[in-house]
């Protein structure tokens, strides 16, 4: 029975190292023998996992003496696409990979509790029970979106946190806004496209007074959905509506760790300055009436500014100042 699980682990690592190989190598050939070689795996092991990739919906060219040549990948966030990606230096180191899970982020937290590194990155196709903030639920069809957490541990204290949040925001704003797409920030995590959401982020912590344990981010975006129904029908909306087209998820993806990796890296060395600058460039917020709900109370005035915590900073009727960390903001 050990002996079993063993040979499955090593036949799963075989895979990954094929796949990877060919990522790395795509559009050129490489011979069964080099792929053999150099990863230490039968040519009848690689004979059955290129078969198995092509099931998936690789489009891999199989010449005799040449070998085998990557020429597409489908629409499937595996790791290996992170992975082949050398720029990233932390971010998804480790990766856990779903097709279907409940939550990205109750994963994580799970993870995270068990000792699982900095970075490590939790992406599923799809959940059955991807979480919104205030409670709601978040809807994550399968394919269609980029659902997604990242463990982080900072070394920040537990007021530092949203800023986590704004880097996140920038992050994601910015990989959007590579696809042409002029999308902006809503204090304090939406994603916007002419006041639809485009994109929603869950930020979770678990902290002592003086110091975070770890940070759960999630992020979703919605990337290729095709029809919203219900009442999501009037206030979201996603990269394929608004381009007529589908979009490639994994381009998303990967710009945004990139981003993200870029603005945290800021962050950790102490220029959050330079996160607020870019987050004001990219936000809807600033200078608009608003009323915020919050659990206990409302409050309308100006947003006229954000502090060098995050924290929203309005300008009420009566000329007083309120400083907001958290709430829902519906801009009038
Ligand atoms: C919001 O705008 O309300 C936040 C939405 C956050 C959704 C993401 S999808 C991946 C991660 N897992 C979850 O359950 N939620 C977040």
């Amino acid at each position: 029975m050990e002996e079993e699980i063993l040979i499955k682990a090593q036949d799963k690592k075989n895979k990954n190292e094929i796949l990877l190989y060919l990522l790395n190598n795509k559009g050129k050939y490489v011979s069964g023998e080099e792929l053999s070689e150099k990863l230490n795996v039968t040519r009848t092991a690689i004979w059955k996992h290129i078969n198995g990739f092509k099931k998936l919906g690789y489009e891999i060219d199989s010449v005799p003496r040449l070998g085998y040549c990557l020429k597409s990948s489908p629409d499937i966030l595996y790791p290996e696409e992170i992975w082949k990606d050398e720029e990233l230096k932390f971010l998804g180191n480790k990766i856990y990979y779903y097709e279907s899970i409940g939550s990205t982020n109750e994963k994580a937290k799970i993870l995270a509790v068990n000792g699982e590194p900095h970075g490590t990155l939790i992406l599923s196709e799809k959940q059955t029970m991807g979480k919104g903030r205030m409670g709601r639920k978040w809807e994550s069809p399968k394919n269609e979106g980029i659902w997604l957490s990242i463990i982080l541990r900072p070394n920040l204290s537990p007021e530092e946190a949203p800023k986590i949040t704004l880097v996140t925001a920038v992050a994601c704003a910015k990989a959007i806004r590579k696809q042409g797409i002029n999308c902006a920030i809503k204090w304090p995590n939406d994603i916007l496209y002419e006041e639809k959401k485009l994109a929603g982020i869950l930020t979770e912590i678990s902290a002592e007074i003086d110091r975070i344990n770890h940070v759960i981010v999630g992020v979703g975006i919605n990337v290729n959905t095709k029809k919203f129904t219900g009442e999501l029908e009037n206030i979201a909306t996603s990269l394929y509506l608004i381009k007529g087209e589908p979009v490639d998820r994994k381009k998303i993806l990967i710009d945004f760790l990139k981003e993200f990796e870029y603005f945290y890296s800021k962050l950790e060395k102490g220029n959050f300055h330079e996160v607020l600058k870019e987050w004001k460039a990219l936000n809807c917020t600033i200078g608009r009436n608003v009323k915020i709900i919050g659990k206990t109370k409302e409050i309308e005035g100006i947003a006229f500014d954000i502090d060098g915590f995050g924290a929203l900073l309005i300008r009420k009727n009566d000329g007083s100042v309120e400083r907001i960390l958290s709430g829902d903001v519906s801009l009038r």
